[in-house]
């Protein structure tokens, strides 16, 4: 996720801004740059890491008091040096830096360039410099406030103005901002460890403000205009902690994140009659139509991710559809074919199995699509079409947020799918589209059950083994619930249909071993419970993942984790958060190093 940094103060801003850049690195970025005002706007960006700025500015010092900076994770656009910001206009007079997406980017460039705008990046910032310079007649504040009227997204914009100097005007649109009140010095940033060193006090900028920061400090209005008093916030938190948010872990902040990152996966995408709007995904119609087959490949969470995305779009479109592990398929001479379209999922695109059964398949003739994280990655610049799953970098080695943005994509193509070819029950996708608006705050009402999971990880924190159980979807959701166990916990665990259970497993089933099942499946909800009264039947202890209103499902366990309801369709999107806090909290019990498990890494890129 992009970092931002500004300041406004006595000192020379590029040191700080810089030493700020360097302290958001942990965000994860590709590009850096920075912007001192100094009757001028000088830029210095670079593409990699901060050293090479570093180097950049050493060679070619920037002096002023006045500056914005950033690291750039990319979202529109491959890493570059063109690509990385502060974007400026073409006048040089407004310089912006940004974080998040424009989700009406390309109907913006659109309408600029017939008035004649040109960009020199591939990038959604610069439409804002532009936007801005626009706007601008005397006051910044009000053409900022223009621009942020007509750009629709989730995102924070910070802007400089040279003919106003000793002032940052900035706007948060759900992505995070920060302002740091230091003795006589101000600092913006999005996030608190970037300045923790310098102050203890910081005004938390909310969703829908705007901040103008100058020699007197920091005033917080509505984007409307309307005055914002705010108390300061004191942090007494270390460094490392405020890395993470505050949270103990990586794992956790990013378990946190979900139902922020489903809101940024789906920004923009997904209109209310289910129009589903891919930037990336090429295919026309017609390729849609006449599409025999699709295949999914990946490995670990990704294919996890693709085992729930199987039944998405066989239930959806009635699609043959198979899931099949990399390494497997690229050794198995797969029956792909021409017009075949072969989905390869993967959080950082460079998974080397996975890009080479994606290679295989493209010499197959097939159509291949990427779902991954990160823009510009391997297996981005080999698809024939992409969707970025926008989760932001991940950094626990356990993913979590990731596999959720990887839910959420396959729910999209599989309704871009289904506008070209029908859906195969339109009441069910109509069902999936509202559920998926609402998904955002039904997720944020499950972070707040933590509790109630960490006392439910106290009854299997010291067991040897754990069964997770499931029928249809909820197999594929107990699949993940157990890699997420065993990656963290080391606890064997192993996941099955639940009808399986019968058929050997039932044989280790003793009062020592907990059975999670997991129930949303409405349909087969009676067949799950006769493999619950197998289980207890030979004194196993059992925990459900049910929905809120699931009467029945107390008379047959121990222990509930309750889930707000949903569709059969979209249930497993929620089920899999308390099985991944689960894992979390039997892990913690156990005293494992969580955000780095042993003999686990978070990208493979060995075969
Ligand atoms: C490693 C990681 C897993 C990840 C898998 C696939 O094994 O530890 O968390 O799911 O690679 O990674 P990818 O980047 O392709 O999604």
């Amino acid at each position: 996720m992009c970092g931002i940094m500004g300041y406004v103060g006595p000192n020379q801003a590029a040191p700080v801004l810089l030493d700020g850049l360097q302290r958001l690195e942990y965000r994860g970025y590709d590009s850096a740059g920075i912007a001192v005002l100094n009757s001028k706007i000088h830029v210095r960006k670079a593409e990699g890491k901060v050293d090479r700025l570093l180097e950049l500015t050493d060679n070619s010092p920037l002096s002023g008091t006045v500056g914005i900076g950033h690291t750039r994770w990319a979202t529109h656009g491959v890493p570059s040096d063109l690509n990385a910001h502060p974007h400026t206009d073409p006048s040089g007079s407004i310089v912006v830096v940004h974080n998040g997406i424009i989700e009406n980017f390309y109907e913006l460039r659109d309408q600029l360039t017939a008035e004649g705008h040109e960009f020199t990046s591939e990038t959604d910032t610069e439409i804002l410099a532009h936007l801005v310079a626009r706007a601008y007649d005397g006051d910044l504040v009000a053409a900022v406030r223009d621009a942020v009227s007509q750009a629709e997204g989730a995102y924070a914009l910070v802007v400089m103005a040279v003919h106003e100097p000793g002032k940052i005007v900035a706007v948060r649109r759900i992505s995070p901002l920060i302002v740091g009140l230091g003795d006589g010095e101000t600092f913006l940033a999005s996030d608190i460890p970037a300045v923790l060193h310098r102050t203890r006090d910081f005004l938390i900028i909310e969703d829908g403000e705007l901040v103008i920061v100058d020699e007197n400090g920091a005033s917080i209005e509505t984007i409307e205009g309307a005055k914002v008093d705010r108390e300061p916030l004191h942090v007494d938190w270390d460094a490392e902690m405020a890395e993470k948010g505050g949270y103990d872990h990586f794992m956790l902040k990013e378990i946190h994140e979900q139902p922020a990152v489903v809101t940024e996966t789906l920004g923009g995408r997904l209109e209310e009659d289910g129009t589903a709007w891919l930037e990336n995904v090429d295919f026309d119609d017609e390729f849609a139509r006449n599409l025999g087959r699709i295949w999914i490949t990946a490995c670990g969470t990704a294919y996890n991710a693709g085992m729930v995305g199987s039944e998405i779009f066989r239930r959806l479109l009635r699609m043959p559809t198979s899931v099949e592990y990399a390494h497997e398929m690229r050794y198995a001479d797969p029956l792909v074919s021409e017009g075949d379209l072969v989905i390869a999922i993967s959080q950082s695109g460079e998974t080397a199995d996975t890009l080479a059964a994606a290679r295989l398949a493209k010499e197959r003739g097939a159509r291949l699509l990427a779902v991954t994280n990160v823009v510009g990655s391997t297996l981005s610049r080999e698809a024939d079409d992409i969707l970025y799953t926008r989760a932001g970098p991940e950094i626990s080695v356990a993913s979590t947020k990731a596999y959720m943005a990887m839910l959420i994509g396959q729910y999209l193509l599989a309704l871009r799918l289904g506008a070209a070819r029908g859906l195969s029950d339109p009441a069910l996708a109509e069902r999936v589209i509202h559920g998926l608006h609402t998904l955002p705050a039904s997720l944020e009402e499950l972070m707040h059950r933590e509790a109630e999971v960490a006392e439910a990880a106290k009854r299997i924190a010291n067991a040897q083994d754990v069964y997770y159980i499931g029928r249809g979807l909820d197999y594929a959701v107990a699949v993940e619930g157990s890699l997420k166990l065993k990656e963290i916990s080391y606890i064997h665990a192993e996941a099955m249909p639940a009808g399986e259970l019968k058929h050997g497993t039932l044989a280790l089933i003793t009062e020592d071993v907990p059975v999670i099942v997991v129930l949303t499946q409405e349909a087969l909800y009676d067949k799950t419970v006769s493999a619950i009264q197998e289980v207890k039947a030979r004194g196993g202890d059992v925990i459900a993942v049910a929905y809120d209103d699931d009467e029945r499902i107390g008379r047959f366990c121990d222990t509930v984790l309750r889930i707000p309801r949903s569709n059969d369709l979209l249930g497993p999107v929620s089920a899999v958060v308390p099985l991944q806090l689960l894992a979390y909290h039997v892990a913690r019990i156990r005293g494992n190093d969580i955000d780095q498990p042993r003999n686990l890494a978070k990208s493979v890129t060995v075969e």
